[in-house]
């Protein structure tokens, strides 16, 4: 067992059904004992985030901080960045966390700060993906995992997983297909990134 606590935030918008699949993955695969890592937090930027009470039902704490209450993306970023210190985290998780973030906040986090998105970078950064993916007659969608710099969805990548667009795809049946893989690729690439700062 590794003596170094690893604490890890996560930070999210909306369903959470990311955050779900990596606080499953701890519990399942003793994150805690292989790594001295634990899920220390749960935060939201919105209150009525679905997220928020499935992060409780298994146990998770979890914190709000409304980006609506904040004058600016500054203050709003400063004001996250002392609710995540406070479980001084070896990693910062976002998953669904729909927030564009300052400079000044990604260099906080340079090297302990991920992200996944729905598409295989460096395809589609941005919004609409799976529009884009088949308006763009892509044979191939995905997800990948990656660290995030100072420009949107392109840090470099530490995971992909790949899936087929398939004839007749909307984008919400290819949203499926792709979160599957989240699901499984994202806890996957965290449990690499522990073992790996082990
Ligand atoms: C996920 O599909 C994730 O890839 C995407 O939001 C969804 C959140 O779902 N993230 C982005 O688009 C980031 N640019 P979840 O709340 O159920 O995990």
């Amino acid at each position: 067992m590794s003596s170094k606590p690893n604490n890890i935030v996560i930070l999210i918008s909306g369903a959470g059904s990311n955050m779900a699949a990596i606080v499953r993955a701890a519990q399942e695969q003793d994150w805690q004992g292989a790594f001295g890592a634990r899920i220390a937090a749960v935060i939201s930027n919105r209150p009525h985030a679905a997220g928020l009470q499935v992060a409780q039902a298994m146990g998770v704490i979890t914190g709000v901080l409304d980006h609506q209450s904040f004058d600016s993306r500054e203050a709003f970023d400063t004001a996250l960045m002392q609710q995540i210190d406070s479980y001084q985290p070896a990693l910062v998780v976002l998953a669904g966390f729909m927030r564009i973030l300052t400079p000044g906040f990604v260099q906080h986090y340079a090297g302990r700060l991920i992200n996944i998105h729905p598409s295989l970078l460096p395809a589609f950064p941005g919004l609409h993906t799976h529009q884009r993916a088949i308006d763009a007659g892509c044979a191939e969608a995905g997800c990948t995992v990656h660290q995030v710099t100072a420009e949107l969805d392109h840090g470099p990548l530490l995971a992909q997983a790949a899936v087929p667009v398939l004839p007749g795809d909307s984008a919400d049946t290819l949203a499926a297909r792709v979160q599957a893989q989240e699901h499984l690729l994202y806890p996957q690439a965290i449990h690499d990134w522990l073992r790996a700062a082990a």
